[in-house]
């Protein structure tokens, strides 16, 4: 490789010696990102109900936000006025955006796939057609000025069992790649990563990985899981494509945040994650604890004057029992506010957990007490 300055800078500090988890530190344009990491979403430029200065505090070092809301609303444009999203949202650490099109076939059904692009129906009032093409993509996260970006990538749903699709949409994501890669203006401070597709088509994989990996970047994803396929047959893609890329590189396993999949997929080397579900399920009245999540309009929660977790260190737990959240959770903004702070607590706790044990030599150790604690029948 050459040396010429690079916006990434992956160094591996640490490494089980049982298992691929690694710990590393990855230099980034707008600060270290200590991996593994989990990375939380806003999607439309906030994580909601809680501010940015309120993320620092926790010590957050990177965010998702997504393409297509972004590029929507306030458009690049406005975007660019502004000078880019960081400026714009007052985040002045890191931020990784999906492409978009991911988000729109899964969000609207009336996507439509073609080599151009994806065709959807848009958000704005006039319910126009657009179409996102691999270089609209692009345009839209230069403007956004993520540190790291994503390739417009054509996701099939790994229920759907139709390999011819599935193949195609494999070649696909990699002549998306080499479009996405000649419209990139930003090579010098946004990192773009290839997303290896192929369901849960061994053969598939290999190929779109061995594609992906001649092209020169800085980091690379899996995608195209945690979509309704059972634990087996995730962990098996998992294991292969992580043995598949390089091991100097980062690899960013996307759509992918319950606590057990996290533990288990740190052991396979993943080193980037990240999910709306402790951000979704925060709104919804549930904080997450070590062996699953409480849900706070239990009834029976009414006189349960415990913090959500005696461990945490967050300031809900500090400063509020279960019993005020119970009686507040109708409360939306409050109750979003209060839980979102806790979630996203719990997941940077569990990720220095893991953290911590890897650089200690303990991560098996680590590993057999959080399955203990979280599926205490199973023994
Ligand atoms: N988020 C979760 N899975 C995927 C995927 O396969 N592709 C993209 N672009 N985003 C995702
Ligand atoms: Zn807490």
């Amino acid at each position: 490789m050459n040396v010429k300055n690079k916006p990434l800078l992956f160094t591996i500090l640490a490494e089980c010696n049982s298992s691929k988890a690694r710990v590393s530190k990855m230099q980034l344009p707008h600060g270290v990102v200590d991996t593994p990491v989990f990375m939380p979403v806003g999607t439309q430029g906030t994580l909601k109900g809680i501010l940015p200065e309120q993320l620092e505090k926790l010590d957050l070092q990177i965010m998702l936000a997504n393409t297509y809301h972004l590029g929507t609303k306030p458009g690049v444009d406005i975007l660019k006025k502004a000078g880019g999203l960081h400026k714009f949202m007052n985040w002045n650490r890191n931020l990784l955006t999906d492409s978009g099109g991911f988000q729109m076939v899964s969000l609207l059904k009336l996507a439509e796939i073609t080599e151009e692009g994806v065709k959807f129906q848009s958000l704005n009032e006039q319910k126009s057609e657009v179409m996102l093409t691999p270089e609209h993509s692009i345009e839209i996260q230069n403007a956004i000025g993520a540190d790291i970006i994503m390739q417009l990538d054509d996701v099939v749903k790994t229920t759907n069992p139709d390999k011819e699709r599935i193949e195609v949409s494999v070649h696909r994501t990699t002549r998306w790649l080499d479009r996405c890669l000649s419209a990139h203006q930003r090579e010098q401070d946004q990192n773009l990563f290839p997303i290896v597709q192929g369901t849960l088509y061994e053969d598939l994989r290999k190929i779109s990985a061995k594609d992906l990996i001649q092209r020169e970047v800085n980091g690379y994803a899996i995608g195209g899981l945690s979509g309704g396929e059972s634990k087996e047959e995730f962990w098996r893609i998992v294991h292969l494509c992580t043995d598949l890329l390089p091991k100097d590189k980062p690899r960013y396993l996307m759509g992918v945040g319950f606590a057990t999949d996290l533990v288990v997929c740190c052991a396979l080397g993943v080193d980037m994650f990240d999910c709306v579900f402790p951000t979704r399920t925060a709104r919804f009245g549930c904080g997450l604890v070590m062996n699953g999540q409480l849900n706070l309009r239990s009834k029976k929660y009414e006189k349960d004057f415990k913090p959500i977790d005696e461990e945490c260190e967050c300031d809900t737990c500090q400063k509020y029992t279960r019993a005020y959240l119970h009686c507040i959770v109708t409360v939306i903004p409050v109750a979003c506010h209060l839980l979102t702070i806790h979630n996203v607590t719990f997941q940077l706790r569990l990720m220095k957990g893991i953290r911590n044990s890897i650089t200690q030599g303990n991560f098996p150790k680590f590993v057999a007490d959080f399955m203990l604690k979280n599926y205490p029948d199973k023994n």
